[in-house]
Order: C-alpha cells, then structure tokens, then sequence
C-alpha cells in the first residue's frame, strides 16, 4: 500500500526521533576512550560537533522529528574530580535551548560508554566509590539542565560489563567474572539511586536505561550445545535484567555453575524501558574463542550482511519489545539502525523496522517511540569511521555533512505514519 494512503497506527504524540552519543560526535581530550582507540588520535575531534552543533541540530529540523536522545560527556564537565566545567555544562544547555525552539524533546543520556579518565584510574565500577561518583555526576546534571523530562542514566549497562569485564575489548579492558558482578551491582545501584535523584529534581521525569536486546539463534540448528547456548544467551541477555527490573534481584547463571543472585535497588524504578535493537546473532560453543562462544552475526546462508556484518532480521524486535511487555511500563525504541554505505538499503531497514512497530502497536503493545540510530556518521565505537549508519553523510576530511535518500525517506516516514 502506498504510504499516504494507509490509516496510521502511531499516537499522535509518538516519539519520532534520531538518537546520538556525544563522544562518537564529537571525542573529548579527558575521556577513557581518547587513548584507548588509536584511530582517535588522528581525529580527536571526530565530527567536530561540539563547534558545528548548531548546524547539526537543524538538521533535526529538516528531518521533522519531534524528539532527540543524545548524551552529556562526563569527561567534560568534570575534567578533574574537583573542577565543574561549567562552559561545559553551559554547551549542552544550549542544546537542550534550541531543541526547545524546535518543540523537539530532548531525551538525556547520563552515560554513554566513555568516562572521565580519572574515574577509571581511581574508583571503576568494581570498586563501591564508584557509585558516589557517578551520583554526584547525576545530581549536579539534574540540578543544573533546565527543561528535561526523559532521561537515560546508562546506555546498553550489560554492553559496559561485556566489553569491559568480560571481553576486555573496551576500558578497563579486564576479564574478571567476580569483579564484573560487583560492577554490575554498583551500575545498577546507581541506576536506582540516580532514579529517585533525578525524581526529586524534575518530580515528572521519565527515567529509563536503554538496553540492547538481541535475538538469539543456535549456528546449528541440530546441535543440542549451540541450542542450550542459546537459550542461555537469550535469559541472560533479554530477560535477566528485565527479571530485575520486576524483582530487584539479578539471577546469573553461568554454564556448568551454581547461579549467582545479586540484590539492586531497582525494582520498578523505571518509566519507560529504552530498547535497543539492531540485529540477530549465532552462537556456538568453541572452546577456543574468548569466553568459549562463537558468535555470527549473519545469517546462515551469508545474506543479510551489512557493512558491520550484522544481519538484517526485523522481526526480531518485534519479538525483544514482547519480552520487554513483561514490564508494564511503556517502551521507546531508544535505538535502531544499520551501518551501510548503500542508502537504499538503510531506507528498507528503517520501513521494515517501522513497519514492524506498527504491527506491534496493532497488536496492543504500548509502544512510544522509536529513535534512528543516528543522525550523521560517526565513530564507531572499536570499528572507527567507517560504519555509515548515519542519515547524513560525513565528509572526514572535509567534515562536510550531505543528506542521504535515508534523510529524505525518513522525514518522509515521519510525516505520512503521524497522525497530524
Ligand atoms: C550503541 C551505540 C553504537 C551502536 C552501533 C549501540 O549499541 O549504543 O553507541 O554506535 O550500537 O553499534
């Protein structure tokens, strides 16, 4: 059916937004990540949005979104763990200003991956001062932005413990069980305890994470080891946390021992839940790679492959927002994309995705929003400048911004589902 003729199933006050993260916009000189990834060295400034953000944020305009989710650089305001900056604060201020102007609604990241360099170096997240820090980062953000109502205290929490506890693949760059559980207990307290600070300053805020949630499939569908890592990669990924959200207890359960249980202040301390979708992944035993799983994350038979390889599977949201429904609260797609220099394949990943909120939204889940990831190219976070999963185009040498079809089409999708 032709888009203007169909009968729109979105709320009229639906979020239609693009998501960013400052750091992959625009690197900061006292962040973890500055000296963690070589390629940044050549390119400190990456976008060099913190100078052009003006120009950037007109961009929002054009695309017609109502909504925008980006995220506060800790590592700027508090370069030092005595000094605010307060030019720093003043800055993102400003963007939260002309977002208003626009009658777009800023959604806040407080964390976004990177960190100060001095809060890795004195209190990580295994150690219990880490919380206070990341407390007083909190409150002096709530205490001071004006005109904030949807914040996000941490982006994809089990992505920081993965990459940095687990994998070791990202800063502290540690393969640590026992400390990855005392850092997931303190990422999550503070989660709570930012909840009701954020609650006391701003009484109708919406606070949330955002999660990234997969689908998982065994590599082999008939091998008994894949299909039971599987279901295990599917409760530990999807359902552990949304089973802690309900309850205020993680379960952890790791292959061939006891299950850990760990309490955290955070039953129903959410709004919303932010979910996080981009792809599906194979798994398999091998005993030979890092943590002894195998992971693909094209399709079987090699199609559906992005420039990052990730498979293209729409129907797997639908399936993580079911999941997700088991809370109760309503859900926002905080992220979706595609990293692909082919726009016309970002346009058919957007429609199919959409396309798939909308049958969601038919079938009776309170879905609110749904947020493109992202609005320019980037840095990519491990993989450097080269995933394309921008609506604009970024020029790196030049750093010149162009629209691609995925621009015009989703300005176009926003306009023709609204009910306006
Ligand atoms: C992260 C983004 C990242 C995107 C694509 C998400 O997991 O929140 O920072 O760029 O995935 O990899």
């Amino acid at each position: 059916m032709h888009e203007t003729t169909r009968k729109p199933a979105f709320p009229e006050d639906f979020h239609w937004g693009v998501a960013t993260s400052a750091f992959q916009l625009e690197g900061s000189p006292n962040a973890d990540w500055s000296t963690w990834d070589p390629v940044l060295s050549d390119i400190p400034e990456i976008t060099n949005h913190y100078t052009v953000f003006r120009e950037d944020l007109k961009l929002l305009k054009e695309l017609g979104v109502n909504s925008y989710r980006f995220s506060i650089e800790w590592s700027r305001i508090q370069p030092r763990p005595d000094t605010w900056d307060e030019e720093a604060i003043a800055h993102y201020q400003e963007i939260i200003d002309i977002l208003r102007s626009y009658n777009i609604e800023p959604m806040v990241t407080l964390h976004h991956f990177t960190h100060p360099k001095w809060f890795l170096e004195r209190t990580p997240w295994h150690q219990t001062a880490s919380i206070e820090q990341f407390l007083r980062f909190t409150e002096k953000m709530v205490s001071t932005l004006k005109n904030v109502r949807y914040w996000i205290t941490f982006n994809e929490p089990y992505v920081i413990l993965i990459g940095g506890y687990l994998d070791g693949c990202t800063p502290p760059g540690l393969r640590d069980v026992p400390r990855s559980l005392v850092a997931l207990k303190n990422i999550f307290t503070c989660h709570g305890k930012a909840y009701d600070i954020i609650h006391r300053y701003v009484p109708d805020a919406q606070v949330s994470i955002a999660h990234n949630m997969s689908v998982f499939a065994p590599w082999k569908k008939w091998n008994p080891l894949d299909r039971l890592l599987k279901k295990s990669a599917n409760y530990f990924y999807n359902h552990s946390i949304i089973n802690a959200f309900r309850t205020g207890v993680f379960i952890v359960k790791f292959p061939f021992s006891r299950a850990v249980e760990i309490e955290v202040p955070i039953k129903d301390k959410l709004d919303f839940f932010g979910v996080n979708y981009y792809t599906r992944i194979h798994l398999r035993f091998n005993p030979f790679k890092k943590m002894g799983v195998e992971l693909r994350y094209s399709d079987i038979d090699g199609h559906g492959l992005t420039n990052l390889g990730w498979e293209v599977h729409p129907r797997g949201l639908a399936k993580v927002l079911r999941y997700a429904s088991r809370l109760d609260v309503p859900l926002i797609i905080t992220e979706n994309g595609i990293a692909t220099h082919d726009t016309e394949e970002k346009v058919k990943y957007m429609k199919r995705h959409v396309d798939v909120v909308e049958r969601c939204l038919k079938d009776g889940l309170d879905v609110r929003g749904y947020y493109y990831w992202t609005l320019i190219d980037n840095y990519e976070w491990l993989q450097g400048l080269d995933a394309r999963f921008g609506l604009y185009k970024v020029d790196f040498k030049t750093l010149k911004r162009s629209p691609t079809s995925a621009a015009t089409y989703y300005a176009y999708l926003i306009q023709s589902r609204s009910r306006i």
